[in-house]
């Protein structure tokens, strides 16, 4: 304890220093005698030293106090410091205390937590692999029931093809079969084509004897005939009004010779008069009060006029075809028969030629097939049958030119019907009516005086009967007996070997401008005569209109004249064909057979109207 000891320790100091001081005085008084005022200033100075000490003593009990105050306060302050920094120590170390707790026990949660972490983990764990598991099995069981199922595919495949194997082992055993019996109806049919080329060669052969014998007749015909070649030179048309009473007088005209009939009907008679005749018949004709008219003044000239010569160009041009056929010139009859065999050769799928048998000085006649869909209702057409007609065989080869070579145009009725064409049926008439005289009618059989067959009295029905002449000198002779002709006969032929699919019969003929039907020998018709005058009048209706010319529509012994064996007639009557037609192409007298060669294109296509809408009317049947 330091308490109170500086103030004691001061006390101490000055009471020494009294002592000290009395006894100095003490010794000097014994030596040197003291007045009282030394002693009193003594004791004045040793009371102030007293109190200076005092003082002192005092001051430094103060500052000892202080001191001690300072110290203590220090002491306190450094205690205080002590305890706060023990307090501070204490609190941190309790901080610290609890901080290890916080952090034992975070690291004890942690623990648990990493544990439980880790037992959930694998808990998860364990599902992932169970969940993995239960995948994987059920993947497998898929795999295995898709393999099960592959397995089973597999199977009926394989059964499938074996079946299919044995299916194509059949259908190729059938096909071999097939192919084997096919080679056989190959081998068959190339011996039959090797068969039908020799009978073709030999007939070539025959042909061609023929044509030479033919060429040899007819070079010999115009060595002795060259000076032979009729001449019309002052001939005449007479165009003569009469009525039912006159016919016995005309008709005596022709058979006295003095005249020719090219057309009669009930009021008019066309006559050809040669110059001789003129005074003579002119005369007849006004005894009976007949009135006539001049329609040709000139025949000669009217000839040389109908069928001018092609240029050198036009006949360059023609070559260049590869066939001659202009049709604005009227050909003879090899040039015809070139253009068909062109025709057949570049349009072997629509358009075959046929020869259905030769004329009597051995021409082929050549028909064209242009041909329809199979089994289609099959027509038959002609012209030429007559010489001297030759707008007929011209009109007729134009059409079948056209439906050859632009089919595609008429495929619409053209693939529903077979076209049989004889574009020219009387070619010698043809030839000759060409080289040796112009109005040749009939064939060129020779004999009993006159040469020469009406072949549209030749037909086998009702031969024999009315309009047809037993005399040989006439332009209507019949023959000695139906189909006696080679040209009739091979018509004939042809047809009966199309009959059935044969429905109509067209032939052509001028002039008059008719469209006739039969019946021809006599003025009756058939039954179904409603149905050929509504077709007949539709063919008259199509022809007008690609000409504008009028046709007049009929049976033709009613319109015209009588006419027995007529091919028309036979056509109805016997092959049984229900459209028998004949049509009597332009004009109506003005040109007569003579027309002009610049007709043939217009003609021809009223020729192509009539038989398209024959050919609609066939399709129906
Ligand atoms: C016939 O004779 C005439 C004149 O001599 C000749 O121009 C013509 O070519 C001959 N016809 C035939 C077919 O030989
Ligand atoms: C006879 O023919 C002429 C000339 O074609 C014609 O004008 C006349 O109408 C015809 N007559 C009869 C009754 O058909």
């Amino acid at each position: 304890m330091r308490c109170g000891g500086a103030p004691f320790r001061a006390m101490v100091v000055r009471a020494a220093l009294v002592l000290a001081v009395l006894g100095a005085c003490a010794s000097r008084c014994a030596c040197s005698p003291w007045n009282q005022d030394d002693v009193d200033r003594l004791r004045a100075w040793q009371e102030r030293q007293d109190e200076r000490l005092l003082m002192q003593q005092r001051g430094l009990e103060e500052r000892q106090r202080l001191h001690d105050d300072l110290l203590l306060e220090r002491l306190y302050q450094q205690t205080d410091g002590q305890l706060h920094r023990e307090r501070q120590h204490d609190e941190r170390q309790t901080e610290r205390d609890e901080r290890l707790n916080d952090h034992q026990r975070l690291r004890d949660d942690l623990q648990q937590d990493r544990q439980t972490e880790q037992s959930e983990r694998q808990g998860h764990f364990q599902d992932i692999r169970d969940q993995h598991l239960d995948e994987h099995q059920q993947l497998h069981d898929e795999l295995a029931s898709d393999r099960e199922r592959e397995v089973e595919d597999l199977r009926r495949q394989r059964e499938q093809l074996t079946d299919q194997t044995r299916r194509d082992r059949e259908r190729t055993d059938r096909e071999r079969e097939r192919e084997q019996q096919r080679r056989e109806r190959e081998q068959h049919r190339r011996e039959q084509e090797r068969e039908q080329e020799q009978r073709r060669v030999e007939r070539e052969r025959d042909l061609r004897d023929q044509r030479r014998r033919w060429r040899r007749d007819a070079d010999a015909a115009n060595a002795t005939a060259t000076d032979a070649v009729k001449s019309y030179e002052g001939s005449q048309l007479w165009r003569v009004q009469a009525s039912e009473g006159d016919v016995a007088n005309l008709q005596s005209l022709e058979t006295n010779g003095v005249a020719q009939v090219w057309y009669s009907n009930a009021t008019v008679w066309d006559l050809l008069v040669a110059a001789e005749n003129q005074p003579h018949v002119s005369k007849l004709l006004a005894d009976n009060k007949l009135a006539y008219t001049v329609v040709i003044a000139d025949l000669q000239r009217a000839i040389a006029e109908e069928n001018p010569a092609l240029s050198e160009e036009e006949l360059e041009l023609t070559g260049r075809k590869g066939h001659r056929m202009t049709w604005q010139h009227y050909h003879r009859a090899a040039d015809m028969a070139g253009w068909v065999d062109y025709l057949a050769k570049t349009y072997p799928d629509t358009c075959e030629a046929m020869v259905i048998g030769n004329s009597l000085e051995g021409r082929p006649l050549k028909v064209l097939h242009i041909k329809g869909k199979a089994g289609s209702p099959a027509m038959w057409i002609d012209g030429g049958i007559h010489a001297r007609e030759w707008i007929t065989s011209a009109s007729v080869s134009y059409m079948v030119n056209e439906l050859c070579e632009n089919r595609d145009a008429y495929s619409s009725w053209l693939d529903k019907v077979d076209l049989y064409v004889l574009p020219l049926a009387n070619p010698d008439g043809y030839e000759y009516s060409h080289q040796s005289d112009r109005m040749w009618r009939k064939n060129r059989r020779r004999g009993g005086g006159c040469d020469g067959i009406d072949l549209n009295r030749n037909f086998g029905y009702k031969w024999g009967g009315k309009g047809a002449s037993p005399q040989p000198c006439q332009e209507i002779f019949r023959g000695s007996a139906a189909f006696s002709e080679p040209e009739t006969n091979a018509i004939q032929n042809f047809v009966l070997s199309k009959k059935g699919s044969l429905k109509s019969y067209l032939s052509f003929h001028s002039y008059g401008q008719y469209v006739l039907y039969p019946w021809g020998y006599d003025r009756f018709v058939p039954p179904d005569h409603q149905d050929l005058q509504r077709v007949g009048t539709k063919m008259a209706n199509a022809m007008r209109a690609t000409s504008g010319l009028p046709y007049t529509v009929g049976s033709s012994a009613a319109l015209l004249y009588p006419a027995s064996g007529g091919s028309d007639d036979w056509a109805k009557g016997v092959a049984g064909m229900k459209y028998a037609f004949t049509i009597e192409l332009r004009d109506t007298g003005r040109h007569g057979f003579v027309l002009p060669s610049s007709h043939i294109l217009s003609s021809g296509k009223e020729v192509m109207a009539a038989v398209r809408t024959l050919a609609q009317e066939v399709a129906l049947l």
